[in-house]
C-alpha cells in the first residue's frame, strides 16, 4: 500500500515566516506532495510574526507536554491558496515574542532556544503518535534542519511509531548546547552519549536527526557526497559516511508560481525567453530603486542572501575595486554580520555612482534584482542547494557561481564545448578567492559582450525545469525506502 499521511516539521514557511531557503522549500514542497494526492501536514512553532500573518487559525486542541509547565495549544490555519493544513504549535512562553524565529532583534540567538524548540518536538511527538487528540495520525513525519531534530530521537524511543526522515539544510547551523542545558530540558538520560546526540562535550539537536531517522536526506546530490568529507562535514563527516547507505541528495525544486518573469507582480514589465528584451524596463527600474544612475549598457551584477561567511560577499568586498574598474554597476540585498554590513555600506560611499546595497530583508526587491540585473553572483563557500541561482536561470539573469554544493548541480559552466552542444546556462568558478571570483565575472563579460551568443545561453537558462514536481516524487521514493527500513 502506498504512504499517504505525512506530517511535515519546520521551524520555517513561507509566507509565514523567512529567514532563508528552509522556508522557500517548506512553502512548496507540501504542495507538490499535495498535488501527487498525499495528505501533508505542516506543523510550525506559532511565532508572534507566523500567528499575525495567518490570521484566521482555529483552535483545535490543547495538550501538555514532558518539560513545560504551560500547556501548548495546537491552532489550525491553511498554506495562503493553498489546502494544505498548517498546524501551529503555540506555547505564548517560547514563542509568543517580537524578532525573528531564532533570535532576538538586535539579532542575538534567544537564550532559551533548546528549550523553545523541546517544546516543539515534544508536541511534535505527540501528533506524529495520534496523543494530541487531532483525530488524525501521520504514517511519516519528516523533519527538517537541527530545530526538529530531536524529533526523530524521541520517536526512537518509542514502541510504536510513524517512519522518519531528516532533511539537512545547512550541516553548519547544529543546535548545539551545553550539558547544563541539556540538564534543564528534560530528556532522556539515554540521549547524552556519543552513540546518540552527545557531540564532542555538547548536545547535539542536529545528531538527533542524523542517528535516529529511518532516512536522510540533503538538498542536492552533490552535497550529500561532500558532507562525507572533513572538508564539508563540519565534524559529523565520519557519522554520516557510516550512514551512507540511508543519505541520498534530492534536488530542491524552484515554485515558479512565485518565480515566473512571465507573471511577476513584482517587476515593472514582466517577460518571457521570446521577450527578453522587457528586462531593460525591470534593469530602469532597479538602477532607479538603488539611486544608480540608469545606464542600460552598463552590466550590472546583483547578490541577494543572508551576510555570513558562507556566502562569500567577502571575496567580492576584497576585489571589488578591480571589479569597479570593469565599468558595471553591483546592487546588494541582504543583512546579517554586521560587519559585513558596515563594509557594503562603506563600498557604496565610496563608488555611489557604481555600488549600491538595501541592508535588510525585501521579498519585493528580491524579484526586482533577479528581474532587473544582468548577472546574479554567489561566491558561496559551500552551499547545499541555493535558490537564487535557480531564480536567476529562469529570470534570463546569468548566474556566476562556485563549483560547490547544489551551485554544481544546478548551473552548467560557459565552457567551449557546453555553448557548442547549447548545455551552458552560467559561469562556474572553481576556487574561493577573489582572484578566481574576478576572472569568472570576467570570462561573463567577455560573453556579454557578444550579444547573439549572450542570449543564447540566457535561452538555454531560462528553459532548464526545476519545478518542484520532479524532486517531490524523490521525496516520495525516499518515504518509501523509510517505511521499509523502519518495518
Ligand atoms: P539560504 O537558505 O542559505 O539563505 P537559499 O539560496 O536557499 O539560501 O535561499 C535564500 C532565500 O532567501 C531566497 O528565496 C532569497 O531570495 C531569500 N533572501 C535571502 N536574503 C534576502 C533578503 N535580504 N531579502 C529578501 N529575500 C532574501
Ligand atoms: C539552507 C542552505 C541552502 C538551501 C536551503 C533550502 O539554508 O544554505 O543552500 O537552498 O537551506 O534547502
Amino acid at each position: 500500500m502506498s504512504l499517504r499521511d505525512i506530517l511535515f516539521v519546520t521551524s520555517e514557511v513561507h509566507p509565514f515566516i523567512k529567514t532563508g531557503g528552509l522556508a522557500d522549500v517548506s512553502g512548496s514542497l507540501p504542495v507538490a506532495l499535495r498535488a501527487l494526492r498525499r495528505d501533508v501536514r505542516i506543523v510550525l512553532p506559532a511565532y508572534r510574526a507566523a500567528l499575525q500573518r495567518a490570521r484566521n487559525t482555529v483552535e483545535m486542541t490543547q495538550f501538555s507536554v514532558h518539560g513545560s509547565d504551560t500547556p501548548v495549544t495546537i491552532r489550525e490555519g491553511r498554506l495562503p491558496g493553498t489546502r494544505v493544513v498548517v498546524w501551529f504549535v503555540d506555547s505564548p512562553p517560547h514563542f509568543d515574542r517580537p524578532g525573528g524565529p531564532y533570535t532576538d532583534e538586535e539579532g542575538r540567538d534567544w537564550p532559551d532556544n533548546a528549550q523553545r524548540f523541546t517544546v516543539f518536538s515534544r508536541a511534535v511527538e505527540k501528533i506524529a503518535c495520534g496523543e494530541a487528540g487531532l483525530a488524525w495520525r501521520p504514517e511519516l513525519v519528516h523533519c527538517n534542519d537541527w530545530q526538529s531534530g530531536l524529533v526523530p530521537a524521541l520517536l526512537a524511543l518509542r514502541g510504536e511509531r510513524p517512519a522518519t526522515v531528516f532533511t539537512i539544510h545547512n550541516l553548519a547551523y547544529q543546535g548545539l548546547f551545553s550539558w547544563d542545558v541539556f540538564q534543564t530540558l528534560h530528556l532522556p538520560q539515554t540521549l547524552w552519549s556519543m552513540h546518540a546526540m552527545e557531540f564532542y562535550g555538547q548536545f547535539s539537536f542536529i545528531k538527533g536527526g542524523i542517528v535516529f531517522a529511518d532516512m536522510i536526506n540533503t538538498v542536492s546530490p552533490n552535497y550529500a557526497r561532500e558532507i562525507t568529507t572533513p572538508e564539508f562535514g563540519c565534524g559529523l563527516q565520519d557519522l554520516l559516511a557510516s550512514r551512507k547507505d540511508r543519505l541520498v541528495g534530492i534536488l530542491n525544486g524552484a515554485d515558479y508560481s512565485q518565480w515566473n518573469p512571465a507573471k511577476d507582480p513584482h517587476l515593472v514589465k514582466t517577460y518571457n525567453a521570446f521577450t527578453l528584451e522587457h528586462k531593460a524596463a525591470n534593469k530602469a527600474a532597479l538602477q532607479d530603486r538603488f539611486h544608480l544612475p540608469r545606464e542600460p549598457k552598463t552590466p550590472l551584477i546583483g547578490l541577494i542572501g543572508r551576510l555570513v561567511e558562507q556566502k562569500g560577499f567577502d571575496l567580492l568586498l576584497a576585489v571589488l575595486p578591480q571589479l569597479l574598474q570593469r565599468q558595471v554597476q553591483v546592487v546588494v540585498l541582504g543583512s546579517g554580520d554586521k560587519s559585513l554590513e558596515d563594509r557594503l555600506k562603506r563600498a557604496t560611499v565610496e563608488y555611489p555612482r557604481q555600488v549600491s546595497a538595501h541592508i535588510g530583508y525585501d521579498e519585493s526587491l528580491a524579484h526586482l534584482i533577479e528581474g532587473g540585473a544582468d548577472m546574479f553572483l554567489m561566491p558561496s563557500r559551500y552551499e547545499p542547494c541555493g535558490l537564487n541561482q535557480i531564480y536567476s536561470l529562469r529570470y534570463g539573469t546569468l548566474p556566476i557561481v562556485r563549483r560547490t554544493g547544489g551551485l554544481a548541480n544546478t548551473v552548467i559552466d560557459a565552457t567551449e564545448e557546453n555553448i557548442a552542444n547549447r548545455t551552458a546556462t552560467g559561469v562556474v568558478f572553481d576556487d574561493a578567492t577573489p582572484q578566481a571570483l574576478l576572472q569568472a565575472v570576467d570570462r561573463a563579460l567577455a560573453l556579454y559582450r557578444q550579444p547573439r551568443l549572450w542570449k543564447k545561453i540566457l535561452f538555454n537558462g531560462m528553459q532548464q525545469d526545476f519545478s518542484w514536481r520532479r524532486s517531490a516524487r524523490q521525496y516520495l521514493q525516499l518515504y518509501q525506502r523509510a517505511l521499509q527500513i523502519k518495518d
